[in-house]
């Protein structure tokens, strides 16, 4: 029987009682036990990588000798940063981000899911002239954290990619330029490089868009996670600058920093203040941790040489093991497989065309066996075909030591061997 509907409840908070994507996977890393036979390849965590750790323990140890602890510790920041803070940001930004920055462009959040959870409701629902407005997702899948970010049900809007074969067991999506429509839209949000799927929409992509974005004045939101200036994990592809119309987000998660949860957004001082009045009311203030590090990073440029030599040359050797490692598990387990090429970012996904399972069962026979990924029909918001994508795809990370990676290939190859429809 259908549990009875609980009368104290909002329409919204029943919604979000109901998504299980984000809630599940962070739910799933908070309930590690540290099992030995755990395979972690569910989770966003960045890698641990000493000369990177080294570099934030000595942030650290400045910031615990200095005077102004007591000001870190004992102050509220304003709702969106200092004013102090906020100039920094933009003067170390704006040759980054190839735009003449201003404090009035910056606003800083508990991180950059905290931003969106603002962004994306400024942009979208009940506008003020009466008219419904959604949130389109050019390409989907698109990441799992923006789902239900939005207080207005059904506030996404998404169509099918396009599909486009790269090479023996790779592909890539492409922007479905044919169904790009705008008539319904408040606001286009891309994550650049994509999660899940490493994928990196080009300027040329991005600049058609834009035209047509510009023309009815809606915000393009690219979110920058895994992208430019930090961590910078785009491969060859070029980086993106700030123009007018363009909302980006900065994190420094993805650097290493999840626990300090740092976001950055960059945007024009209308929709800048807009946030600052969210973030009074949601947060009260951005946490100084965070902020106060930034500075001492910032000040040093020291996120530049941190990409460049330490996170791009790990991430880049991880991504060519990991796929080494799951594709020769694939082909001894007779596993038929696609990946995304992997253009940037720190995960896989990969597509199981021939399985007699969901991607959702998937997780669960794999959870069972205490490896962890992410089922790949959580980033398809807005969507309502049956593509098959939303059925077939899973994300792994390859963010975790050699042996963990390895013995997670070997149980995932044999769970989909077992669970294959025979091929003719
Ligand atoms: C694409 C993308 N955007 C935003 C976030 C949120 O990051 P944070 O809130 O830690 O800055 C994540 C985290 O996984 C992400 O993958």
């Amino acid at each position: 029987m259908a549990p009875m509907p609980n009368p104290s409840l909002s329409l919204w908070a029943s919604r979000l009682r109901q998504n299980q994507g984000i809630r599940s996977l962070m739910e799933d890393l908070g309930q590690v036990t540290g099992h030995p036979d755990e395979i972690l390849l569910g989770g966003g965590n960045p890698a641990h990588i000493p000369e990177a750790e080294e570099i934030f323990a000595e942030a650290f140890q400045t910031l615990a000798k200095d005077p102004k602890l007591g000001a870190l510790l004992g102050d509220y920041q304003a709702p969106i940063g200092n004013d102090r803070f906020r100039s920094l940001a933009a003067e170390y930004l704006s040759p980054h981000l190839g735009y003449d920055l201003k404090k009035g462009n910056i606003a800083f959040f508990n991180g950059s899911q905290n931003a969106y959870s603002y962004l994306l409701n400024i942009h979208s629902g009940k506008m003020l002239d009466g008219s419904f407005k959604k949130i389109l997702l050019p390409i989907v899948p698109e990441y799992i954290g923006y789902a239900d970010q939005s207080i207005e049900a059904d506030a996404f809007l998404a169509t099918d990619p396009e599909v486009i074969p790269t090479g023996k067991h790779r592909f890539r999506y492409g922007l479905n330029k044919t169904k790009f429509d705008l008539s319904k839209v408040g606001c286009v949000a891309l994550s650049r490089p994509t999660n899940p799927t490493g994928n990196i929409l080009s300027n040329k992509d991005i600049e058609w868009m834009e035209e047509r974005t510009k023309k009815q004045n809606l915000p393009l939101l690219i979110d920058l996670a895994y992208g430019n200036p930090f961590p910078n994990l785009i491969g060859s592809e070029e980086p993106i600058h700030y123009r007018d119309g363009r909302t980006l987000s900065l994190s420094f998660s993805k650097i290493g920093l999840p626990g300090v949860r740092l976001g950055m957004v960059v945007s024009d001082p209308i929709t800048i203040e807009t946030l600052s009045s969210y973030a009074a009311v949601g947060n009260l203030a951005v946490g100084n941790l965070g902020v106060y590090l930034m500075d001492i990073l910032f000040r040093k440029d020291i996120l530049t040489n941190l990409s460049k030599n330490i996170l791009r040359p790990f991430y880049d050797k991880k991504r060519e093991l990991a796929l080494s490692i799951f594709e020769s598990e694939f082909k001894k387990h007779g596993v038929e497989y696609e990946i995304h090429d992997p253009l940037g970012g720190f995960f896989l996904w990969i597509r199981f065309p021939n399985m007699s399972v969901t991607n959702h069962k998937l997780y669960h026979l794999c959870k069972d066996k205490r490896l962890f990924i992410v089922s790949g029909h959580y980033f398809f918001p807005g969507l309502n075909s049956d593509f098959s994508h939303t059925q077939d795809c899973i994300r792994l990370t390859y963010c975790r030591p050699e042996e963990e990676l390895a013995r997670g290939a070997h149980i995932l190859a044999e769970i989909v061997a077992s669970h294959q429809t025979k091929s003719e």
